[in-house]
Order: C-alpha cells, then sequence, then structure tokens
C-alpha cells in the first residue's frame, strides 16, 4: 500500500510503499478514504511531542474508510461498514489508572501506564490501510462524507468534549477561545446547542466568518470580553497559556474555564488582575481532551445532521508534504485533511 512515510525528525513526509497491514484477531481492514491532519501530527514531525515509536513512522489519528476485510472473530462490523478511529485506541488494563474501569478516553494517553495510540505507538491513518480492533472502531452516520467526519475524530470530539467539561447551563454565555480546528467546531457546538456565544480571536480577518459560524459577539481578548459582560464558561482551545490566563478576565461569578489547547513552553497562571475576583468569584478551571466516547458519536451526528460543518481544505495523497507545511505555518482553514 501506499502511506504517508515520515522518515524521521524534521524530516519532509514522503508517500512510499509498504507492506499493506493484515487484520490479526478481533481487527477490521479499512480502506483509508480520509484522514484529517491534526497540529499534533506535525508536532510530533518536529520533535515537539514524542515521535512515532515505530517504523515505517506513519502517523493521523483522524482516519474514515470502509471496512474491506474481516478478521478472526470479528462480529460487530461488516465489510462495507464506514468507520473511523481516533487518537486512545487501547490501555494496559493493568495500572492504577486502568482499575479504576473509566471509559476508554484521552485520559488514559497521560495516565495509563502503556496507552496504545493511533499514529504515535502504532500505525496511524496517512495511509491506504490500516488494521484496527473492531471495538476500536466508530461507525461514520450514513451520508456523512469522509472529509467531513475525519475532523471529527480528534478535532470535533475534543471541541464538543470541551462543551461538555464546561458544564454550560441554559441561558449561559459560552466563549472560544482561538478560532482554529477545535476552535471553529467549538463556536458552531456551542450555537447548535443552543448558547450564546463568542469568539475571542487575535485575528481581524475571522472576525466575519466567525459570525458566520455562529457567535454573536467577536472580541479580541478576555478584557474586551469583560466589556461585554463577560462568559459563563470560555473553552481555550488556542494553544497559548498566556491567552488562557488574559481570559480569565472576562469569566462571570461562577464561570468555568475549561483549557483544552496544549501549551508546552508557557505556564498556566492566574494573573494578579483577577486573583480576588477569580476566588470571591468561584471560578473553576477545567482540563479537558476526549473525554468520553458518547462525545464522540454526538459530535458526528451533530455533523451529519447539518447543524455543524467542519472547514476543510482537502489534498491528494501525493500533496501530503504541501498540507504538513500549511499546517506547520497554521494556515489551514481550518483542518487539512487528506484523501488516500
Ligand atoms: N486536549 C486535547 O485532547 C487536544 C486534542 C487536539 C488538539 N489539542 C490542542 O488544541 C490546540 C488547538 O488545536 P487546533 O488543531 O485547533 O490548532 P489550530 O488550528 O492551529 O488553531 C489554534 C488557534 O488558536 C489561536 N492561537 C494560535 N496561537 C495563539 C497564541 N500564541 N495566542 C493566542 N491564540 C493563539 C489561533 O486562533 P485565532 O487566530 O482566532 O486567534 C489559532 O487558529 C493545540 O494546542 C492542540 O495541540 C488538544
Ligand atoms: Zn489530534
Ligand atoms: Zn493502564
Amino acid at each position: 500500500m501506499k502511506a504517508a512515510v515520515i522518515p524521521g525528525v524534521n524530516a519532509a513526509w514522503e508517500l512510499r510503499e509498504v507492506p499493506t497491514p493484515v487484520p490479526g484477531p478481533g481487527e477490521v481492514l479499512i480502506r483509508v478514504a480520509a484522514c484529517g491532519m491534526c497540529v499534533n501530527d506535525v508536532d510530533a514531525t518536529r520533535g515537539y511531542i514524542p515521535f512515532p515509536s515505530f517504523e515505517p513512522a506513519i502517523t493521523g489519528h483522524e482516519p474514515v474508510g470502509t471496512v474491506v476485510e474481516l478478521g478472526p472473530g470479528v462480529t460487530s462490523r461488516q465489510i462495507g461498514d464506514v468507520v473511523g478511529t481516533t487518537w486512545i485506541r487501547g490501555t494496559c488494563g493493568r495500572c492504577d489508572y486502568c482499575r479504576l474501569e473509566l471509559p476508554l478516553s484521552g485520559q488514559a494517553a497521560f495516565n495509563c501506564a502503556a496507552p496504545t495510540s493511533t499514529g504515535f505507538t502504532v500505525q496511524g491513518g496517512h495511509a491506504e490501510y490500516l488494521a484496527v480492533a473492531a471495538r476500536e472502531t466508530v461507525l461514520i452516520p450514513d451520508g456523512l462524507a469522509p472529509e467531513l467526519a475525519a475532523p471529527v475524530l480528534c478535532a470535533g470530539y475534543t471541541a464538543l468534549s470541551a462543551l461538555r467539561a464546561g458544564e454550560p447551563a441554559p441561558g449561559e454565555r459560552v466563549a472560544v477561545l482561538g478560532i482554529g480546528a477545535l476552535g471553529h467546531l467549538a463556536v458552531q457546538f456551542a450555537r447548535a446547542a443552543g448558547f450564546e456565544t463568542v469568539a475571542i480571536t487575535r485575528s481581524p480577518d475571522k472576525h466575519e466568518l466567525a459570525r458566520e459560524l455562529g457567535a454573536s459577539h467577536v472580541v479580541g481578548s478576555g478584557a474586551e470580553l469583560r466589556e461585554i459582560g463577560g462568559a459563563d464558561v470560555i473553552l481555550v482551545t488556542a494553544p497559548s497559556h498566556p491567552a488562557a490566563s488574559e481570559s480569565l478576565g472576562g469569566l462571570r461569578a461562577n464561570g468555568r474555564l475549561v483549557l483544552a489547547g496544549i501549551d508546552g513552553a508557557e505556564p498556566f497562571i492566574i494573573p494578579p488582575a483577577v486573583q480576588y475576583p477569580f476566588f470571591a468569584q468561584r471560578n473553576k478551571i477545567v482540563g479537558a481532551t476526549h473525554d468520553d466516547p458518547r462525545y464522540l458519536r454526538e459530535a458526528l451526528e451533530l455533523v451529519a445532521s447539518g447543524a455543524v460543518t467542519p472547514m476543510v481544505e482537502v489534498f491528494g495523497a501525493e500533496q501530503v508534504q504541501e498540507a504538513v507545511e500549511k499546517v506547520g505555518k497554521r494556515e489551514v482553514r481550518f483542518r487539512a485533511v487528506i484523501t488516500y
């Protein structure tokens, strides 16, 4: 099969011929139609986060495709099913975290002693074929195009999990910090769920677009959010702790700041200017990742219904390095999806 191989840290991705995986017991073979390119795929290529631990290095954790072969013992999937899989596929089943018997979620990635993760510890989806345990797949709703389903498997799943983690109540206002892959979906999910939604963006050229996605207000900072009355929930999808810290100034009493963006360089602090309001307002800071497989199903259904539509830039497999460079420069609006 053809696959997008990463020859080494900082090397250009290459479309290469590699052995096609064979589905083992309990596994299905997926003919990948499309795979989204998460910023973390590119960050791994650059060595900012751990490089895939296997060879040839093939990453990608937003694959969608058709089941073309069943391994021994598979009963829950059939040939012809359109399925996807996500970043976290399995846990060791034995460590203290696993003994909590929680549903499989992104939490496992950082808590299980030996998690299995797509594109980081086992082959990812930037390839023509992928073998995955049937129980690690999700059925894609009928009629949903692979290019639109793919971004839901990480970006959409994270965005909806963040909204859920913020626990907005009817009538509350939700703000989204950072209008990128996660953020443009978070705005749409919040709006589709009926909340008044505010976009916080550093980019003046995204104001109009943010309104089209469903934001009632668009501001440039937490200070500006405060000027328009603040928000009950702020979903941080920007990869910046300083920006998240600044946005705290826009939190209302009993407000929740949800950290979904990852910033490995700068600390998250409660700035002196908001320390007094923070404790007296009984504000909370909550972490969020892919938090519950039910939210993945919910996110897929919302996209299939047309209530939420990912904005994607589609690249053919032979253009994969072009996509890597564009994602690396953070120029994609809003998710690069590669077809295989
Ligand atoms: N928690 C999880 O499980 C999980 C899963 C996937 C991704 N992530 C993380 O989520 C973050 C967003 O991912 P993404 O795919 O949405 O990235 P993205 O498409 O690059 O979007 C991030 C957006 O944040 C804003 N931003 C970027 N740099 C900023 C800075 N220095 N200060 C303030 N705002 C900044 C920009 O929006 P504006 O132009 O509107 O300001 C940008 O479009 C990343 O940190 C990623 O690693 C987390
Ligand atoms: Zn991702
Ligand atoms: Zn474990």
